[in-house]
């Protein structure tokens, strides 16, 4: 088996060293045993659609979430890891499964199955040069977080590519979340940041970048900032970024003329299902299937405990160890014309909680547009980082820290 996407920062390259990325298709070319992909979830779609372009049928998803086997995923019945050791022993299991990838794997290797595979198994045995472009492209943004994008679309050798990119528009929101990785109850006066200067931020970046797999519009929330479908519109306009996800709280339903611009193939709606809280879901989901527009509702099972923000006194090389597990560690954002690695940083060293550490974030307000030199700024930024100080005042997303109840709110003080 080959490495996980998941862990892609740096690591995932290494997977196009490997000698055997035909295994899986000699494997079950080779025999007769079905195909469960396990994980009905965004990249249990791509699995799906993946396995679609190698003319081979998945037998059923399977998933630990009760809530997912209540209903059919993409037309396949999703089954329980009960029924999974009952009925499918022999079965070639494919992860799908982001940050619970090691946790299933440990699952499934004490329940004895042998044949176990990740999303780039199943990548890797897709002839790029062969496939049409129109058939890969639902899976574009997967090809590029795992290095394959340059095999199919002809990049320059000087490319810069940036993985992932948060765009904040406002620290304004329905709900204040006790452990909000975004810090946004600690704000004293929250405010929506201002369109143009986003705007022109994003066009600096953009000047000097070929491509953005992954950029997430939010908040607080966002649907609150009345600029959002500018925003939109103008990200979507620069052909440059292979997915926007616009990410809500379900707490307020926007009037049709301002949700139609986000009606586009590269464009999708997240809605964050906090239960009762997120009142709205129902209402938005009708509205957006209406409308036409892409969009998931996201369960939540646990949150990280950050922590506090004193010091923790960490060297340099712990402050490393601690950055590289941290799934928040490219989260990057950019807030107020800063770019930031993480939304610990962003947000706080917008409130003030977290120092202003200036080798933390670029501060894009001080380039001029098509400053010659941002280009390298940012390439050293995304692929050279080992730690940012900001970490020193954490506790880090790991599997350790994801120990709280989501959403739980902040009681009156
Ligand atoms: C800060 S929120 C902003 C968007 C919107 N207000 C919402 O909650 O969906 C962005 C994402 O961070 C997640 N999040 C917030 N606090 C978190 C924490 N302590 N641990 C893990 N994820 C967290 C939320 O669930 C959401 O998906
Ligand atoms: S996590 Fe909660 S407080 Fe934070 S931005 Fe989202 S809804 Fe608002
Ligand atoms: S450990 Fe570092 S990268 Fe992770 S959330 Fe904290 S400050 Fe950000």
């Amino acid at each position: 088996m080959t490495m996980p996407s998941t862990t892609w920062m740096g690591l995932v390259l290494k997977f196009l060293a490997t000698t055997d990325s035909m295994n899986f298709l000699k494997k079950t070319a080779a025999n007769s045993s079905p195909i469960v992909i396990f994980g009905a979830s965004v990249i249990g779609k791509i699995i799906l659609d993946s396995l679609e372009i190698l003319n081979v049928q998945p037998a059923c998803f399977c998933d630990n979430d009760i809530q997912k086997q209540r209903d059919l995923f993409n037309g396949y019945e999703v089954i329980p890891f009960e029924k999974l050791c009952a009925d499918y022993s022999d079965a070639f299991i494919i992860i799908a499964a982001g940050r619970y990838f090691d946790e299933i794997q440990r699952q499934l290797l004490n329940a004895g199955f042998e044949n176990i595979f990740c999303d780039i198994d199943v990548l890797s045995c897709i002839n790029f040069k062969k496939t049409e472009y129109s058939k890969l492209q639902k899976i574009t943004w997967h090809l590029a977080k795992s290095g394959k994008l340059s095999e199919i679309l002809d990049l320059p050798g000087d490319s810069l590519h940036i993985p992932r990119l948060n765009v904040v528009l406002t620290s304004r929101c329905t709900l204040r979340c006790e452990h909000c990785s975004s810090l946004i109850p600690h704000y004293k006066k929250q405010y929506d940041f201002d369109t143009l200067s986003i705007i022109a931020s994003l066009d600096k970046i953009f000047t000097c970048t070929n491509l953005i797999y992954h950029v997430e519009l939010l908040g607080g929330e966002l649907f609150l900032d009345k600029d959002f479908p500018r925003i939109a519109e103008h990200l979507i306009n620069t052909g440059k970024i292979l997915h926007i996800d616009v990410i809500t709280n379900g707490t307020i339903v926007p009037p049709d003329s301002m949700l139609e611009i986000l009606k586009h193939d590269n464009v999708g709606v997240v809605i964050d299902d906090y239960g009762e809280l997120s009142k709205k879901t129902e209402t938005l989901s009708n509205s957006l299937q209406r409308l036409g527009i892409d969009f998931r509702v996201n369960k939540h099972w646990a949150w990280a405990d950050l922590g506090g923000f004193d010091s923790r006194n960490l060297s340099e090389k712990q402050l490393a160890k601690m950055f590289a597990r941290c799934n928040f560690n490219s989260c990057t954002e950019l807030l107020d014309g800063k770019l930031h690695r993480c939304p610990r940083s962003s947000h706080g060293t917008e409130t003030g909680l977290v120092p202003e550490y200036s080798e933390d974030f670029i501060d894009i307000n001080k380039f001029s547009p098509n400053n010659k030199s941002l280009k390298e700024k940012l390439r050293s930024f995304f692929y050279d980082k080992k730690f940012i100080r900001a970490c020193n005042h954490c506790n880090g997303n790991t599997s350790d820290s994801l120990t709280l109840t989501p959403a739980e709110q902040q009681t009156q003080r």
